[in-house]
């Protein structure tokens, strides 16, 4: 696993959002497939989204043969509401990039079979030839997409039930009310995620701190699921200094001398 560790969020997310299109870039110069990537939503890739958008403006990178998959959506709540993921997805970057609108998968949180949606999903994600990176977040907690603590390391797309933590911390996009935070989402699991060639994860703020250091730092686990990247080849977790802060003194060396 490497590090990126930067001062601030913003410069650790025009790291990742340049890494991402020297990817797409690099990939786009050998072969005329399609780059596969995984999405997230919340308040963490925004800036990245940002700055890729800058990028496709400045004809830097092109989507127009990226397929995506997002990596989770709330069981339930319209699409068109405006804390559902498509609508999120749409407003930060979709509908400001070049990516064709036949490329772009999100899960339906309202189909009427909830397990073959979940399953079509994965089916889909093999047929287009598996993930070349994927991009996530964190939780507090250390869940990685909606993989909550003893989700299976080996779990595949379906759906879970959320955490109270996880529905009160992001009670703060409904209304501070965590009744109103759907209870259930469709998530892909931690193996869908580490099937990827390559995993890139950020995390911001003193918040991320603690499950950054159980990522990091401690064992294996189904309690922390984004630690089961340190069982990946190639995964890259960017950080600021905040989430970077309950690190042993000798890991923040390290990573910062071996960048
Ligand atoms: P956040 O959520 O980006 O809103 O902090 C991340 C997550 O829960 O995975």
């Amino acid at each position: 696993m490497k590090l990126i560790i930067r001062d601030t969020m913003v410069e650790a997310s025009v790291w990742a959002a340049r890494y991402i299109a020297e990817k797409i870039n690099e990939k786009a110069a050998r072969t005329s497939e399609p780059f596969v990537i995984g999405l997230c939503t919340g308040s963490t890739p925004i800036e990245t989204y940002n700055e890729l958008i800058r990028l496709v403006k400045a004809g830097k990178v092109s989507f127009k043969n990226v397929i995506s998959f997002n990596m989770d959506e709330y069981v339930g709540l319209p699409v068109e509401h405006p804390e559902s993921y498509h609508s999120f997805m749409a407003k930060y970057l979709f509908d400001h990039i070049d990516e064709p609108k036949e490329n772009i998968h999100i899960l339906d949180g309202n189909a009427p079979d909830l397990d073959a949606e979940c399953a079509a999903y994965e089916e889909a994600i093999a047929k287009a030839g598996g993930f070349d990176l994927f991009l996530g977040g964190i939780g507090e907690d250390g869940h990685i997409a909606f993989n909550e603590p003893f989700s299976s390391l080996a779990s595949r797309t379906r759906v879970i039930s959320l955490t109270p933590q996880t529905r009160e911390v992001n009670s703060r996009f409904f209304d501070n009310d965590p009744d109103k935070v759907p209870a259930q989402a469709m998530s892909v699991g931690v193996a869908t995620v580490t099937g990827a060639k390559e995993v890139v994860v950020l995390a911001f703020g003193s918040k991320k701190a603690h499950a950054i250091k159980d990522a990091v730092e401690g064992p294996v686990s189904h309690y922390c699921t984004v630690s089961a990247l340190q069982m990946h080849p190639c995964a890259i977790i960017a950080c600021d200094d905040a989430a970077a802060g309950e690190l042993r003194v000798n890991s923040y060396r390290y990573f910062k001398a071996t960048e």
